[in-house]
């Protein structure tokens, strides 16, 4: 199936590593030119001629930092300046802080709105005129399997994400006539770094090994494994495809079938 990406234009954020990394490289190999952006530049710069060197496709890296405005409007600046418009927008950062109701401050939840939710503004808005002028876009958000089914010990992020899935649902209706359409995947347990990084911790906290605490975790997921990035990533560059048409205001599971809910 010709997904129609060819010579797209995408920003895919916070994609030195894990998921928003498996959405460039997913996008990079249908044709579209990707922009990838991350706070540590020596990493960025990595996963740029990674990715170059494996696809031979056109990326280009903007080191940026999604809470800072000023960074954001940089980054779809020079996206504009380098390729003359954006088609795709894919939002990503890192993830809040685990914990419970007790153990943040308002400067903790303030942080993760900045992190999780203004990032996600900022970015529709810097890229909302080209995508109204040109009449095409697609945005997807990167939200958490949190936003359907509440994890225990991740309060920040199952409220936060939230707001997303409300954002996203509110601009759908009102950017439908100018053929935007905005949608939102919530990944499950996906073997990311940050997912080794818990598992290792679990692992050390425990004394058990990598393997058994990975197993326990996948013992709650019908498909008996956690996923692997790339299998977000062909949900993400569908939804951002010519194929994807007449979807949107919608937020697509990735979960193996973690969620237990019906709808
Ligand atoms: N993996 C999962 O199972 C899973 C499940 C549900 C939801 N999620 C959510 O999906 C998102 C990505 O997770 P992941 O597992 O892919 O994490 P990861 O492997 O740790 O990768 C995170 C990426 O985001 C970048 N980043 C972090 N904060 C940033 C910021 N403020 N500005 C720009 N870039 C930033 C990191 O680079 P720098 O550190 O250099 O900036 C890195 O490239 C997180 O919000 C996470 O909570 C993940």
């Amino acid at each position: 199936m010709d997904l129609g990406l060819k010579d797209k234009v995408a920003i895919v954020t916070a994609s030195s590593k894990g998921l928003g990394k498996a959405c460039a490289v997913g996008l990079v190999r249908e044709g579209a030119k990707v922009v990838i952006c991350a706070r540590n530049e020596d990493e960025l710069e990595k996963t740029k001629d990674e990715i170059k060197r494996n696809l031979n496709g056109e990326i280009l890296s903007i080191r940026a930092d999604v809470t800072k405005y000023e960074d954001v409007k940089n980054l779809v600046k020079s996206t504009v300046d380098n390729f003359g418009t954006v088609h795709i927008l894919v939002t990503n950062a890192g993830g809040p802080p685990a914990g419970y109701f007790e153990n943040f401050s308002d400067d903790d939840w303030n942080k993760a709105f900045n992190l999780n939710f203004m990032s996600t503004v900022r970015l529709i808005r810097e890229v909302l005129p080209y995508m109204k002028s040109q009449k095409w876009g697609r945005i997807i958000n990167i939200t958490s399997v949190t936003v359907r089914q509440p994890i225990d010990n991740l309060i920040l992020s199952n409220s936060i994400r939230m707001s997303v899935v409300g954002l996203a649902k509110t601009l759908a209706l009102q950017l439908a006539r100018y053929n935007i359409l905005i949608n939102n995947v919530a990944p499950g347990y996906t073997l990311t770094d940050r997912v080794r990084f818990v598992i290792e911790q679990q692992a050390k906290n425990t004394g058990k090994t990598f393997e058994q605490v990975k197993e326990e975790l996948a013992k709650d997921i019908p498909l008996g494994r956690l996923a692997d990035p790339e299998e977000l990533a062909n949900v993400v560059v569908f939804l951002a495809s010519e194929k994807a048409s007449y979807i949107t205001g919608v937020t697509i599971p990735v979960d193996g079938g973690w969620i237990k809910g019906v709808f």
